[in-house]
């Protein structure tokens, strides 16, 4: 890795989330009352870069969004939190779209319409990610630029971080320019189980498994465990987004992968007490007094 290399490119989707609370799902052909709602940052792309940008590192986020107005609300989230935005607007696609259910408890159900995000090309990924430290991608954008823009950034020296959500059989196919794999239980077990994954030759498999925390898999070493932090959830809604961009803030400021994960569970846990995918309660700062508690 070069010395003016630094900070993280998060190659992904960018959406207007349009959260609903309500106690349950609904029924098919029902039609169901919430308590609040509103529109959103979101995107698993977008909210990983402004985590990575508020937990302290140089931030980039390399997207595709519409010729609208909700795409003006995510430019300024982006802005705001410090990310410097490689933004193309698509002249035939709207801004993605995320219909959010937030269940009581914090947890939530997420439909998306990826719309432009749909749209990000092989060379808008590769163009993204170069000089950077650390290069972290989801699946909510096309795959084949995903898998791209990770192996440019391989072989340009940066280290790689997949976050397989949702999770698809190409992630698979990916693992041999991916450093670090970040998966739920449900990811893994659609990808076919730690086993597979060790087998198809994943170098380290971060599991996270929302309150019993988050186990690190490598190859013929034992399973190394961080403990959440105990909270109240309030919506879990970009938690897991919180981690991932603050694992890979971390990993671009040289920290070691066991040491980033702490920070990265803390940063889940600090999103998870507020509303919305992203919150400005996210910074060096709330992370540091998280950790002072253990
Ligand atoms: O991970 C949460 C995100 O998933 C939401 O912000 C929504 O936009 C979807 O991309």
């Amino acid at each position: 890795m070069s010395d003016s290399r630094s900070g993280v490119a998060v190659v992904g989707s960018a959406n207007l989330d349009l959260v609903v609370e309500v106690s349950r799902p609904p029924r098919i052909g029902e039609t169901l009352l919430g308590r609040a709602g509103g529109r959103f940052p979101g995107g698993k792309g977008l909210n990983q870069a402004v985590a990575a940008a508020r937990t302290g590192a140089p931030s980039r986020f390399v997207g595709v969004v519409g010729e609208d107005e909700a795409a003006d609300l995510l430019e300024r989230t982006l802005a705001e939190a410090g990310v410097v935005a490689v933004l193309r607007r698509s002249a035939v696609a709207p801004t993605g779209v995320a219909h959010v259910l937030a269940l009581e408890g914090g947890d939530n159900s997420i439909v998306v319409a990826a719309g432009a995000n749909g749209e990000l090309s092989v060379q808008d990924a590769v163009d993204g990610v170069a000089d950077v430290a650390v290069v972290l991608a989801q699946l909510e954008v096309p795959r084949a630029s995903v898998a791209a823009a990770l192996r440019a950034a391989r072989a340009d020296g940066a280290v790689t971080v997949l976050n397989a959500a949702p999770a698809h059989a190409a992630a698979i196919g990916m693992l041999d320019v991916v450093d670090v794999l970040v998966v739920n239980e449900t990811e893994c077990a659609e990808l076919g189980g730690m086993a597979r994954l060790q087998a198809a030759g994943a170098r380290a498999v971060v599991l996270t498994r929302g309150a019993a925390g988050v186990d690190l898999h490598r190859s013929g070493r034992p399973v190394h465990r961080v403990e959440a932090f105990p909270i109240d959830p309030v919506d879990t809604t970009g938690a897991g987004d919180a981690f991932c961009g603050a694992l890979a803030a971390a990993l671009a400021q040289g920290v070691p992968l066991e040491e980033a994960l702490v920070r990265a569970c803390a940063a889940g846990a600090i999103v998870a007490q507020h509303r919305g995918a992203t919150t400005p309660a996210l910074s060096p700062a709330s992370i540091a007094e998280l950790l002072a508690t253990r």
